[in-house]
C-alpha cells in the first residue's frame, strides 16, 4: 500500500501509535500511557462540568504516574488533570525536569482536547520541548504533538538562571 493510501485510510486529524513512535516511545510504553490515561479519567472528581480528563506522564525511570481534574464548589480552585498528574510526578516520584518522557491525556469528546494554556505553562516548567504530547479522544483516538507545537515561543525556568 503506498504512503498516499495509508494517509486517505486514516481518520483526519487522528495519527495511529505510528506517529508516537516517530517521539522515540515504543508500542509498549504508548500502550502503557493509552491506558493509564483513559483508566485515570475514571477517577475524575468533576461534578460541575461533568467533563473528566485523565492524564498519564512517562517518566525516564519507566514508571507512569497518573492523575485526574479534581473540581470545586468554589469553581476557578478546582485543578486540571495535567496539573494533578505533575504534582503527583514531583511529590510521590521525586522527578524533576529531565525526567519526563511523554504526556497522555484522555478526555470524553472527540476531536481529542488538548491541555490548556495555564497545564501548557504547568508542563513547560518540567518536560523539554521536544517532549510529546499525546491526547486521546473518546474512542481512544489520538493525536501527537510536541510541547513546543503546543506552547512555541514559551518562557521557561531557564529564562531566570544568571550566573
Ligand atoms: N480540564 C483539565 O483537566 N485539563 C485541561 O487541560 C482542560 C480542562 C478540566 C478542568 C475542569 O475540571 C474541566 O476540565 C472542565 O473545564
Amino acid at each position: 500500500m503506498s504512503t498516499q493510501q495509508q494517509q486517505q485510510q486514516q481518520p483526519k486529524g487522528h495519527s495511529r501509535h505510528d506517529t508516537a513512535l516517530i517521539h522515540g516511545l515504543t508500542t509498549s510504553e504508548v500502550q502503557q500511557l493509552s491506558e493509564a490515561c483513559i483508566e485515570a479519567k475514571g477517577r475524575a472528581y468533576c461534578p460541575y462540568s461533568n467533563f473528566r480528563v485523565g492524564c498519564s506522564i512517562l517518566l525516564t525511570s519507566g514508571e507512569v504516574v497518573r492523575g485526574a481534574n479534581v473540581e470545586n464548589a468554589a469553581y476557578p480552585v478546582g485543578t486540571c488533570a495535567e496539573r494533578v498528574t505533575i504534582g503527583n510526578a514531583v511529590t510521590q516520584h521525586r522527578a524533576k525536569k529531565g525526567d519526563f518522557r511523554a504526556i497522555a491525556v484522555a478526555t470524553d469528546i472527540t476531536p481529542p482536547a488538548s491541555p490548556c494554556g495555564m497545564c501548557r505553562q504547568f508542563i513547560r516548567e518540567f518536560c523539554e520541548l521536544n517532549c510529546p504530547i499525546l491526547m486521546y479522544d473518546i474512542e481512544g483516538k489520538s493525536t501527537v504533538m510536541t510541547l513546543e507545537q503546543l506552547l512555541p515561543m514559551s518562557f521557561g525556568p531557564e529564562k531566570l538562571i544568571h550566573d
